[in-house]
């Protein structure tokens, strides 16, 4: 039997900074070809450090790594010209228009004359930006910009396409036409796309395989349905009317766990997290609990578990709460 080479493969990956940062810790990944991998995690968890020992841009203190089947350290040439790279921040020249943009980076990885014109053409048209191709890239919006972004990572057809949070800043409705977008792309294409995101939303829509990373390591990868399917039972989410300070925390949080059928209840602010076995089941007695307790419930809602749930088994906090933004809207 073939077994294809898998397009992205690292081991043991160990990247400190000066000033005693461990950016990863021990990262290992491997993605297959044609696939979309999401890499998730929550600010400063180390992705865009391996996505640029990946790109051959940094080198790790230790562990190995391969793209395409090249070497990252012995063949740095050979993997640049197989990926195509989209930075977290923009690198196209805003005082140049998005046709010259694209122009230059398809002449830099000598893609020439008319085949170059029609690549350009062809990915003016897919990222719609034609009828702003002659305008300077500072007037484009964010959406505009980040859809420019990635088609020139695209010029040279690579075969493994890197996308450091390709939807951040933008807003719901950019973010959701670059998701149809790169969603063709891995279909169409055939391309191997390495994502990375805080959003959990956005590795579930898109990704085959996502690897949660915490503090510079993988606590857990597989598709995003069996990671969910591992989690037993179902979550209620309650919002309450008012915070709840830390000592009634403590006490709310116990009370909960001991309801029957309850495994897991996180108390955070005004609100609640509780995982049981049957969730419809559990609410009448949640909410009684919660009324002895005094507090008051705006709203409940029962689901399956969701990414977030996965990511709070196995960091042993909540996504929201690792460092960083609060970023699990839409994640359920
Ligand atoms: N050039 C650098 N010098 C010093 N420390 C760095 C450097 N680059 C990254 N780090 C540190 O390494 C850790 C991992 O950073 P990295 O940028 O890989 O995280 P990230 O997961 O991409 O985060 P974000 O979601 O904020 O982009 C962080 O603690 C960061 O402060
Ligand atoms: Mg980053």
């Amino acid at each position: 039997m073939n077994i294809p080479a898998p397009a992205i493969e690292a081991r043991h990956l160990i990247k400190t900074y000066p000033g005693d940062v461990t950016a990863l810790n021990g990262m290992d990944l491997t993605v297959e070809p044609g696939t979309v991998f999401g890499l998730l995690g929550p600010n400063g968890a180390g992705k865009s450090t391996t996505v640029k020992i990946l790109t051959t841009l940094a080198r790790p203190d230790s562990g190995e790594a391969t793209v395409a089947g090249h070497d990252v350290l012995r063949h740095p040439d050979r993997v640049r010209r197989a990926i195509g790279v989209v930075a977290q921040h923009s690198g196209a020249d805003p005082a140049a228009t998005g046709r010259e943009n694209l122009r230059l980076q398809g002449r830099l990885y000598g893609v020439t004359g008319a085949a170059l014109g029609r690549r350009v053409d062809e990915l003016l048209e897919r990222f719609t930006l034609t009828e702003a191709a002659e305008r300077p890239v500072k007037g484009y919006s964010g959406g505009m910009r980040r859809r420019l972004d990635v088609a020139l990572g695209l010029v040279h057809r690579p075969e493994v396409l890197f996308l450091d949070e390709p939807t951040t800043g933008l807003d719901p409705q950019a973010r959701s036409a670059m998701w149809e977008e790169i969603g063709r792309l891995a279909g169409e294409e055939g391309l191997t796309i390495l994502l990375t995101t805080h959003y959990l939303e956005e590795a579930d829509r898109l990704a085959e395989r996502v690897a949660i990373v915490d503090r510079g390591r993988v606590v857990v990868a597989g598709t995003p349905d069996a990671l969910k399917g591992e989690l037993r039972g179902d979550a209620v989410h309650m919002e309450l009317r008012q915070a709840v300070g830390d000592a009634g925390r403590t006490l709310l949080t116990g009370a909960l766990r001991a309801l029957p059928g309850v495994h897991e209840a996180l108390v955070d602010g005004a609100r609640i997290s509780v995982r049981s076995d049957d969730g419809a089941a559990s609410v009448p007695a949640l909410l009684a609990a919660l009324e002895r307790a005094g507090v008051g419930v705006a709203t409940a809602t029962v689901a399956r578990p969701s990414l977030d749930d996965v990511y709070l088994r196995y960091a042993g906090r909540r996504y929201s709460e690792a460092d960083g933004p609060a970023l699990v809207g839409g994640a359920r």
